[in-house]
């Protein structure tokens, strides 16, 4: 590369750029202090007539008066200082002042002076200028990069990500990045002496869930595969001594992308050998989680007491501290794995009284009910909108009524029946009905329908509910218990809520609708699929079922789920090659699993120890600590909806030549 550009320059394309202005950008002060360091230190700097080397970017346009100019200076923690210049400042300076437009670069040096603060001004210093040099010059019409700047940060075009970057929002997040990455280190390796191993970028295409990415190889038909996780490698250093490990890896994965998901994410990967519960891992994860929100965000974790409170998380390091919840549980209550808890709202199942009729294979009738969402008197004549649109589910909606009056908390059933949604058993006693739903005037109430084993995850149900704690925030919130004492009123966004996720079944049955929106959808149970991935060990009570009834194991498979947000998955594993093999042949049915996993089995077989472990999605971590609700504002160059790098305009063409040192033929897509 480096030849092909010396031999360009050669041919004098352009002229060499002016030797002593362009040199002059090379030499220039260090900075001294920052704006913060400074004003922490004010009087020192004023009384001891300290001089400031400031190096930054140009905030602000700068204001060029005949007696008094003013620039403002921004550094690199995003603060801004004011710089000025006065009549008898020397001409070099004043010429420089007039040159300065906003987002070059520059370094200021002078003295810190009291300021006469006028109204909304905090900052009450500012630097009289001794000397000014322009570092490099923003290459950007300055009234319109002053009019971008007027926008939010997250709004500037994606292409001036580093425009993005300058600011103080993004200046903190990825220094908080930084900050959790080199405290989960620590925890790790200081703490529970884990070692920290690489694994290749370069792995094989194997199936684990999502598509992934390939890469080419200069032999024909030969594909590498970008890892969707480090899972295999991981398994096989269990099998090569190392008894912790982890890593900050990256990760691939070819998916639809969503505010949480991006093709290429960072997960905080770890695996433990010679464990024999679950909770060895959980313990060493709720380490690292509960340190990060303690000594980071400085607050603590609340999760859940038996009663359905709120209670802040124990330092007590022999048992898990978080608590448990079943996956089925999950489902039935809250309509979804991995549900928001900072929220009491859930669902009674009305299956002693209905059925549901429009599909047999979702005959179970559940009911929520938003209690109180209204003022009666009010009389509004329709519930929100956002728990109605059909935008905001992807199939079926549930039955959503307003209760109005007495007579309405009556009439909905009547109604669903006539509709044809469902059918009474023939033993309903309204009695009992009412005083399972209790419902009175100003409530909403939302009706749908599941299956037995509820494989729609979120049910349309669970949906509604994720869709009414966005609608009335802060209502329905569970208690606090502290001590005696339970506290209703507290700010919702400032709790954080955490669980583990358990029991969830082994495997899934394929989804096979052909239509991805028909209301209902449909699964092939002679076809399964791994819940989390093919590696994940059964319960042992559930050994036999392997063989008769696949569908009801379940696994030993754990989430980590906070504020709703699924932030870990891992699981024990299966160390047991003729036990792994049958799970490839007999019950996933993969027929090349000699060639895809072959590597697998072979390193289990070798004496490989009992293990277990998890991955964080890093990402997910760091934009909770930063209080954001996309990833995108913790990665410092992520790819946009359609999977493309703004900055760089990736992914790019390349040219027959290449395509052909790689046996690549591209077909038009048009045609
Ligand atoms: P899993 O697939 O559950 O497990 O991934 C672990 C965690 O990674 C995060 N995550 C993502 N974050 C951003 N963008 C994505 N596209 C994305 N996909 C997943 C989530 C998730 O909980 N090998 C197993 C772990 C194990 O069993 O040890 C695995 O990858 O927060």
């Amino acid at each position: 590369m480096y030849q092909t550009l010396a031999r360009t320059s050669r041919r004098y394309l352009s002229k060499l750029p002016d030797k002593t202005s362009t040199l002059a950008k090379f030499n220039f002060p260090l900075a001294t202090s920052t704006i913060k360091s400074v004003t922490e230190n004010i009087h020192e700097f004023i009384n001891h007539k300290q001089k400031v080397t400031l190096n930054g970017h140009i905030h602000r346009k700068a204001r060029i008066r005949p007696t008094l100019s003013f620039g403002f200076l921004r550094d690199c923690n995003g603060e801004v200082v004011q710089f000025v210049a006065n009549a008898a400042t020397n001409d070099k300076v004043m010429d420089t002042m007039k040159k300065l437009t906003v987002e070059e670069s520059v370094s200021i040096t002078g003295f810190a002076q009291q300021k006469q603060l006028r109204k909304g001004e905090t900052e009450s210093w500012e630097l009289a200028l001794e000397d000014i040099q322009i570092l490099n010059s923003s290459n950007i019409d300055a009234p319109r990069l002053e009019k971008l700047k007027q926008a939010r940060p997250e709004d500037l075009p994606p292409q001036f990500r580093y425009l993005q970057l300058r600011t103080p929002f993004y200046q903190n997040a990825l220094r908080v990045r930084s900050k959790i990455a080199q405290l989960i280190r620590k925890v790790l390796v200081d703490g529970h002496d884990f070692v920290e191993i690489e694994t290749p970028l370069l792995f094989k295409s194997t199936p684990e869930g999502a598509r992934e990415f390939l890469v080419p190889t200069r032999s024909p038909n030969q594909f590498y595969a970008l890892p969707q996780s480090p899972q295999q490698y991981k398994q096989i250093l269990m099998s090569s001594g190392f008894t912790k490990y982890f890593q900050i890896a990256k990760c691939f994965r070819d998916e639809d992308l969503r505010s949480d998901r991006q093709p290429e994410f960072t997960q905080v990967d770890l695996e433990m050998s010679f464990v024999n519960s679950s909770d060895q891992v959980m313990r060493v994860v709720e380490d690292v989680v509960l340190s990060i929100w303690g000594k980071i965000k400085q607050t603590s974790m609340y999760t859940l007491n038996e009663s359905g409170e709120l209670v802040e998380t124990e330092s007590d390091a022999n048992a898990t501290r978080l608590s448990k919840l079943d996956y089925l549980t999950a489902l039935q209550k809250y309509g979804i794995d991995k549900p928001d808890l900072r929220s009491k709202i859930s669902f009674e199942s009305l299956e002693d009284f209905f059925v549901a009729t429009e599909n047999n294979d979702f005959p179970v009738v559940e009911a929520c009910v938003l209690r109180g969402a209204f003022d009666p008197k009010l009389q509004p004549s329709k519930p929100p909108k956002s728990l109605t649109s059909e935008l905001n589910y992807s199939r079926r909606r549930p039955y959503v009524f307003i209760i109005k009056s007495e007579n309405d908390t009556k009439t909905w059933y009547e109604q669903l029946v006539k509709k044809g949604f469902m059918r009474n058993k023939g033993n309903l006693s309204e009695d009992n009905l009412c005083r399972r739903l209790s419902l009175n005037p100003g409530d909403i109430l939302a009706v749908s329908s599941r299956s037995h084993l509820p494989y729609e995850n979120p049910t349309p149900l669970g949906k509604f509910r994720q869709l009414a704690i966005l609608e009335f925030p802060g209502k329905w919130q569970r208690p606090i218990r502290r001590g005696n004492d339970l506290v209703d009123s507290y700010n919702s966004d400032e709790t954080v809520v955490g669980t583990w996720v358990v029991d969830f079944p082994l495997f899934n049955p394929v989804e096979v609708s052909e239509d991805t929106n028909a209301p209902y959808p449909k699964y092939d149970k002679s076809q399964l699929e791994s819940t989390h991935h093919p590696f994940t060990m059964c319960k042992s009570e559930d050994y036999n079922l392997l063989e008769t009834a696949p569908l009801k194991v379940k696994g030993e498979h754990y989430d980590l789920v906070v504020n709703g947000v699924e932030v870990g998955g891992g699981s024990r594993r299966i160390h047991d090659a003729a036990l792994q093999q049958y799970i490839f042949e007999e019950v996933l049915h993969v027929k090349n699993y000699q060639q895809l996993f072959g590597h697998l089995l072979k390193a289990l077989s070798m004496g490989c120890p009992p293990h277990a472990g998890l991955a964080m999605g890093f990402d997910r971590l760091c934009a909770m600590v930063v209080g954001t609700s996309s990833i995108k504002d913790v990665i410092a160059f992520p790819k946009n909806q359609s999977g493309s790098d703004r900055v760089v305009e990736s992914p790019t063409t390349v040219d027959e030549k290449t395509l052909n040192e790689y046996f690549i033929t591209t077909i038009d897509s048009c045609k």
